[in-house]
């Protein structure tokens, strides 16, 4: 069993990861942080303590995390999760509270008690992970094993040409989390533009009898109507978040390569850009796994025994 903590700013499919890692034995989620990206950062804390509650896990602590990016303003995503940030379903409101401390220290109380490593997952901004590794180096070289994260693309970008939302937001935390030296697994655009789910397999989710499945069918439909603008070409909605999950459930369902990855955060054009050196040839160390391929039929399938599982 794999504890991790998911540190995010739900968001569609952030709460989609969320959901898969409590329904899954092969994972213990252990501690939410939250992130300001998607939404506000109160709304994505309320988030995660609506979707926890409506998991009926009040158990797992809950923290907030930074209010602002390190460097940039704070820009958010309303056309593409609602303002809410989880726009779609009604969720319960939350059942319990977030703990008293912040993120990063959540973070630490977590790793110190933890007798074995953990996995931290990044599924929005990194500005909570960048504080931590900056706060406790330490500590996380000991009890961090690895960095899964959703973010940044090889020649792709969804918020700007090649710029992906999450780097986007806060583009000097990828590049201090990235060149810290932890190993890194990157969930890139190349891998969750494969992720997509389509509104028969939405329809096939709102088959399942369990207030899970039934809140998802809600989330998703909303979430799949932004990603139906023809520019994208896409059938369905490309499930980014959830691939952290998938690959630690099983990662045979990926394929990538060891690479450098960097972040760029002084270009014109390109601030946020993750510059990934698939021919190597910086002679940068190796410091990520670049996931490149899912096997999107078996993806789904995870997706909707997850959901399957509350009944
Ligand atoms: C990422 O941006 C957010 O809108 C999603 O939750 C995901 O983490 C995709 O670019
Ligand atoms: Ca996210």
């Amino acid at each position: 069993v794999k504890k991790i903590i998911l540190d995010c700013d739900p968001g569609h499919d952030d709460a989609l990861a969320m959901t898969l890692a409590v329904a899954n034995p092969a994972i213990d989620l252990v501690a939410v942080t939250t992130s300001a990206g998607n939404q506000t950062p109160d709304k994505t804390l309320n988030n995660a303590l609506r979707m926890l509650t409506l998991l009926k896990r009040p158990d797992i602590p809950v923290a907030a995390g930074a209010q602002v990016p390190l460097v940039k303003p704070l820009e958010t995503a309303p056309e593409v999760h609602g303002e809410t940030g989880l726009d779609g379903a009604d969720l319960p409101e939350p059942g319990f509270l977030p703990q008293s401390l912040p993120a990063i220290e959540l973070m630490a109380r977590v790793l110190q008690e933890s007798t074995e490593k953990v996995t931290l997952v990044v599924t929005g901004p990194m500005t909570n992970a960048a504080l931590f590794l900056r706060t406790y180096p330490d500590l996380a070289r000991e009890k961090i094993d690895q960095i899964v994260f959703m973010g940044g693309a090889m020649g792709l970008g969804n918020w700007q040409p090649s710029v992906e939302f999450n780097i986007f937001v806060d583009p000097e935390a990828a590049k201090i989390v990235l060149n810290f030296g932890l190993p890194l697994v990157m969930v890139p655009l190349n891998v969750t533009h494969q992720a997509q789910i389509t509104k028969p397999e939405i329809n096939e989710i709102a088959q399942l009898d369990n207030p899970v499945a039934q809140a998802f069918v809600g989330l998703l439909n909303f979430f799949e109507r932004y990603h139906e603008d023809p520019k994208w070409g896409f059938v369905g909605a490309p499930l980014h978040d959830p691939c952290t999950i998938a690959w630690l459930i099983n990662p045979a369902l990926f394929d990538g390569v060891d690479v450098n990855v960097d972040v760029e955060t002084t270009g014109e054009l390109t601030r946020g850009e993750t510059v990934c050196d698939y021919y190597h040839l910086t002679g940068k160390p190796v410091n990520t796994k670049l996931l490149l391929k899912v096997d999107r039929a078996g993806f789904i399938s995870l997706v909707k025994e997850s959901l399957a599982s509350f009944g």
